[in-house]
């Protein structure tokens, strides 16, 4: 007796004690439904365009050893040295949140013997990845990328494509004020000689470098070149430039590529200073940046040729291209741009209800609607009938669906124009058809 007694005090103590809140993980946030409206705008544009250009959909797992990024990614890059979230498993296994999605799915192409399907073979993808950087505007831990890979077809002609394909999405989600910012960083054969001249033009103005220059110029020379430091920016600027330096293949190559795009009629910039901060990237590299935000860290999506990374990966040598881009960028953008987040929450039914009666028959009523594929909107917990049509005026209702205690008890149920205002009664059993004939008209 005491001893429950005392148990009912504590719980008692522990309801008036106030316990902090638990806040999300930093760099983290929730999508809340609002938002989603515009997320899924986004994705399902993506994902529409991304099935005309014939490419099929892939999931990986958001954990991998993290192996393959030291080898895919690169062990001298910001993401593998300083942003991934590594643990060691139960298992002792060395494990990685995905910090990008590229390796995965080159990964997923040779564990799966993709080499042996026709060729080319082409996937999109899209979830969430992982990076350990300063939380800021567009910069998170958690962030989501869509992105599309091309495997098997060294032509010119498919950087031309992906390139496209993803300044298209920007286009058809309405992001139109986008400008392509190219490059190509050299293959297996030119880039040694070229790092070389890096690294002899570097050196020589070692002391004007930060810290983090200084420490890679021996290992990645080539991250040097976009460093966002003022004083190495400064001193990037009279650099070599690696397109003065590409091999015959690499060059031709690289024509080709523009030729295509001219030939698309789509614009571009040569930007002899991007070399993005993964290592896999051969040949092209490009990257979409809005207009007026040149020069800023946030593009909206990057990606380029990686022919030898499915190699580095234990595979064959097989060609690939593939982009990808930053949702959250793009919702942000969309958002700036005065898409509201209210603007497409529509319901085509609003159930309005009178009495604890009337709530009885509007559950049923609504989940029959459901079932006949009608949006509907109730508002179970509100009182006045005022309120709830101004709720189906705010959710763009063509019909209201009234039904208070008399309609309760009679069967009936009031259906009301939204628009005009007209009201009629009609019987309960018939007001399924009733709604499809109205919302027809
Ligand atoms: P990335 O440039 O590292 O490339 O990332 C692509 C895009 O993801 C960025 O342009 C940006 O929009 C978004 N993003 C990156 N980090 C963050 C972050 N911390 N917060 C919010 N958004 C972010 C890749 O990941 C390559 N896998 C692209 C690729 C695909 N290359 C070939 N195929």
């Amino acid at each position: 007796m005491l001893k429950i007694k005392k148990q009912k005090t504590e719980a008692v103590k522990r309801k008036r004690k106030k316990l902090t809140p638990i806040q999300a993980v930093k760099g983290m946030r929730d999508i809340l439904p609002p938002e989603q409206f515009i997320w899924d705008y986004v994705l399902e544009n993506s994902k529409k365009l991304c099935h005309n250009f014939g490419f099929g959909r892939i999931e990986t797992p958001i954990l991998e050893y993290t192996e393959l990024f030291h080898r895919g990614v690169g062990q001298i890059t910001d993401i593998v040295e300083k942003e991934m979230f590594s643990f060691e498993t139960q298992g002792k296994d060395a494990v990685s949140l995905r910090p990008e999605g590229t390796a995965g799915i080159a990964r997923a192409y040779v564990e799966n013997g993709m080499s042996k399907w026709s060729q080319p073979v082409k996937l999109y993808y899209e979830g969430p990845m992982f990076r350990y950087e300063n939380p800021q505007a567009g910069r998170y831990r958690q962030f989501h990328q869509f992105g599309f890979e091309i495997f098997g077809d060294e032509c010119p002609a498919i950087d031309a494509q992906i390139i496209y394909l993803a300044w298209k999405i920007f286009q058809k989600i309405g992001i139109k004020n986008t400008i392509i910012q190219l490059n190509s960083i050299g293959c297996g054969e030119c880039r040694p000689a070229y790092k070389k001249l890096l690294t002899d033009y570097y050196e020589m103005k070692i002391h004007k470098l930060c810290p983090d220059c200084k420490r890679r110029l021996s290992d990645n020379p080539l991250r040097l070149l976009d460093c966002k430091e003022e004083k190495c920016a400064q001193v990037s600027s009279g650099v070599p430039q690696i397109i003065d330096h590409l091999c015959e293949a690499c060059h031709d190559h690289f024509k080709n590529v523009l030729e295509f795009l001219d030939e698309l009629e789509i614009s571009y910039v040569l930007n002899s200073s991007l070399v993005r901060g993964l290592d896999y990237y051969t040949k092209t590299v490009f990257e979409i940046w809005e207009v007026g935000k040149e020069g800023s860290q946030s593009s909206l999506g990057g990606g380029g040729r990686y022919d030898d990374l499915v190699g580095i990966l234990g595979g064959e040598t097989v060609p690939a291209v593939g982009f990808s881009f930053g949702v959250e960028r793009a919702v942000e953008r969309l958002l700036q741009g005065g898409l509201h987040l209210d603007q497409k929450i529509e319901r085509e039914v609003f159930l309005v209800q009178l009495g604890n009666m009337a709530r009885k028959k509007i559950l049923s009523l609504f989940n029959n609607l459901i079932d006949a594929r009608i949006s509907v909107g109730e508002s179970l917990g509100r009182g006045s009938i005022k309120s709830q049509l101004r709720m189906a005026n705010r959710f763009n209702s063509k019909l209201a669906l009234i039904i208070g205690q008399k309609e309760a008890l009679d069967g009936t149920i009031i259906i009301r124009d939204m628009e005009s205002g007209m009201q009629e009664v009609i019987t309960m059993e018939s007001v399924i058809a009733e709604v499809k004939k109205r919302l027809k008209g």
